[in-house]
């Protein structure tokens, strides 16, 4: 069956050429710039990496004196940068969080989820499967940010989506919905911004 967009578009072709192992790279760059998320020495975690275009932009945005850690169920092909870790990780597993801290002990400034489920194309069912590594991811950003750092994460707009927006403005002093350029015009993602993290607030 022929898919409903063209899976090698501007955006493919653009992260071809720039060596960038994904096109989504492009959506974290813009949210970056936009919302001055990062800067050079920070610390940032990215939960579902693979194969790694979000993990290239974020590297670079805190430079070598900083440190980007990606995890994912796939492994993550080496980036060869010395401040950049990487691991094999279920987020739904119970030692999830254990195996991130063990990758870098210390807090992070920035979270981000671009996790998605395998689709099977039954709108409900994605949902509700995109929400439960949201939430997980959620639950991962509040035990590792510092306080006033903040979190993106990647939703597929549904009927919860006003609540999930309620849980994440608990623990952040702001919500923003953004929707990267990059974003394919068939796709019902969305990127949630939490800023200013807000630690001990909310359930944990
Ligand atoms: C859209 S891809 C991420 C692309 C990545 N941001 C990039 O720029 O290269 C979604 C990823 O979520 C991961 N994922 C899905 N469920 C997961 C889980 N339970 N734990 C960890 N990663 C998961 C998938 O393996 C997949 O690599």
């Amino acid at each position: 069956m022929a898919k409903p967009y063209d899976p090698k578009d501007f955006y493919y072709r653009k992260a071809k050429k720039a060596g960038l192992r994904a096109r989504s790279a492009f959506k974290i760059d813009e949210l970056l710039k936009r919302h001055r998320l990062l800067g050079k020495g920070h610390a940032v975690l990215d939960l579902g990496a693979a194969p790694g275009g979000f993990l290239q932009i974020l590297a670079e945005a805190v430079g070598e004196t900083g440190v980007a850690v990606g995890v994912d169920l796939e492994p993550i092909r080496n980036l060869g940068k010395a401040w950049v870790r990487t691991g094999i990780v279920d987020l739904l597993a119970p030692d999830a969080l254990e195996r991130i801290r063990a990758l870098h002990p210390g807090r992070f400034h920035l979270v981000t989820s671009d996790m998605a489920p395998k689709t099977i194309g039954i709108k409900i069912t994605d949902e509700q499967r995109s929400l439960e590594l949201v939430r997980m991811a959620l639950g991962v950003a509040s035990e590792t940010l510092e306080r006033g750092g903040a979190f993106v994460a990647k939703v597929f707009m549904g009927g919860e989506f006003p609540a999930l927006k309620k849980e994440i403005g608990e623990r952040f002093e702001s919500v923003h919905v953004a929707r990267p350029q990059a974003t394919r015009e068939s796709s019902y993602e969305v990127y949630v911004v939490g800023k200013g993290f807000r630690r001990g607030a909310g359930p944990s």
